[in-house]
């Protein structure tokens, strides 16, 4: 049997309905909110992703899929979007040919060779906004705002954790006073760590094997090295994040995994559900669009983990419309089924008809199956009179319309939905 590839998922039935219902919502709060959808391809060149998030990050040095294409060509489905969204920013010169500030989201899936488990997936999917062309720390906080209203429309227990990174200046201080704390401790940290020692110190403070922000005291703050403008920068972050409603708590490990991050750096976790697994995650990259080649621009955003979030939306948040099955009875009442259907159809009722005549007490046991809440039937009577026969399967009443009667049948479902407990 060919099965899927570890780590990658399908969907289909009641949670493909419910994945869909959320993905429309999101898209609406995000047209609304004056967002535009950006799509890029899965597939980039391996240089945009060493660039873009760091040849020395666990994404790129561990999780990458990548491979030579036909023509030897090194290429990588993408582990994330903003680098992909930042080299499509450049190429079109949208940063020249369209009003800044310049706002983005996109959702879609990304692929990281991880190890899976709850939560953690090898496709994964998100959503995700880009807002270029504004460095002021409100921008900040209404793209934080744009990921907690996200959450309150779902009704979604969260806490934000916020930090600033510091800028390219004001880090190399942070960086050496890290390496010289850390090491001191060399013997105490995990391979992986004394290597990041050398290459990306930051990197310590994320590391689950070792932990060691959380196993030493006293390790080094970046919000203690901060230059007057990150610091301002950082202030006035917090000041807006209170005139927008959006509570946080202030976390000064917060480093991300992603290498382009300046200043603002922040993640959000969910209260219920008991993972501790971030559910989504973002900040500042006032560096990446001129890295990636363009001219100097401000950029800031975040990301959502979709299964992570989908695993916290109550199951009943999203009701599917309840369905309605057809039967024929007998071989004259087959076209008149055909007909009902074509009706129900045009209204865009969810309508299953099924056109092989069979008994009664075989009908109702597949509309059981099948979980329709109404169901209609035609047999001999009904067909030579011009009528259909509907039951409710919840309340056992049965009703008789003349077939042609759509409008007065749509009104009877949409009353008798109101009473049943699906809906
Ligand atoms: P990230 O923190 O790497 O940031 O990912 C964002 C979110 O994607 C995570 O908080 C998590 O919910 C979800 N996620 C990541 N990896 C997996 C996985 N293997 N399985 C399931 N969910 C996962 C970024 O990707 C940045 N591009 C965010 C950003 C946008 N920063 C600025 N703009």
């Amino acid at each position: 049997m060919i099965s899927a590839i570890k780590g990658m998922n399908d969907l289909f039935g009641e949670k493909a309905f419910r994945w869909g219902k959320m993905e429309e919502d999101i898209k609406k709060m995000m047209v609304s909110a004056n967002f535009g959808e950006f799509r890029t391809p899965i597939l980039e060149e391996i240089a945009l992703f060493k660039r873009g998030v760091g040849e020395t990050t666990d994404v790129v040095k561990k999780e990458m899929y990548d491979f030579l294409d036909k023509k030897g060509r090194h290429v990588a489905m993408r582990p994330e979007g903003t680098a992909s969204v930042v080299r499509a920013f450049v190429e079109h010169g949208i940063g020249i040919n369209y009003p800044l500030p310049f706002k983005a989201f996109y959702i879609a899936p990304f692929f990281r060779y991880e190890r899976p488990q709850k939560g953690r997936f090898r496709q994964f999917h998100q959503f995700g906004v880009e807002i270029f062309g504004d460095e002021t720390p409100q921008m900040d906080a209404e793209m934080i705002f744009t990921a907690s209203r996200v959450l309150e429309h779902f009704g979604i227990d969260y806490e934000i954790h916020l930090n600033s990174i510091g800028c390219k200046n004001c880090r190399a201080a942070y960086r050496e006073k890290l390496i010289e704390y850390f090491s001191a401790k060399k013997d105490e940290l995990c391979e992986d760590c004394r290597t990041r020692l050398e290459l990306n110190p930051l990197r310590l403070l994320d590391c689950k094997a070792c932990d060691p922000k959380n196993r030493f005291t006293d390790v080094p703050k970046m919000t203690d090295y901060l230059c007057d403008d990150c610091k301002n920068h950082f202030e006035e972050l917090q000041k807006a994040l209170h005139a927008f409603g959006v509570p946080f708590v202030l976390d000064p490990f917060i480093v991300r995994g992603l290498d382009y991050y300046t200043k603002t750096a922040f993640e959000i976790v969910a209260k219920t559900g008991g993972s501790q697994n971030a559910v989504a995650g973002g900040g500042r990259y006032d560096n990446l669009v001129s890295d990636i080649g363009g001219s100097d621009t401000p950029a800031t955003g975040f990301a959502m983990g979709l299964e992570r979030l989908f695993d916290l939306i109550p199951e009943d948040f999203y009701k599917e419309v309840p369905l309605s099955a057809g039967y024929a009875l007998c071989d004259e009442a087959v076209l008149q089924l055909v007909e009902f259907t074509k009706k129900m159809s045009k209204e865009n009722m969810r309508f299953l008809a099924d056109y092989k005549p069979k008994k009664l007490k075989k009908a109702l046991q597949k509309a059981e199956k099948t979980n329709a809440s109404f169901v209609f039937v035609i047999g001999e009577d009904e067909a030579a009179n011009g009528k259909i026969l509907m039951k409710n399967m919840a309340t056992r009443e049965q009703i008789l319309f003349d077939k042609d009667d759509i409008q007065g049948i749509i009104k009877e479902i949409s009353e008798a939905k109101k009473a049943l407990p699906a809906d």
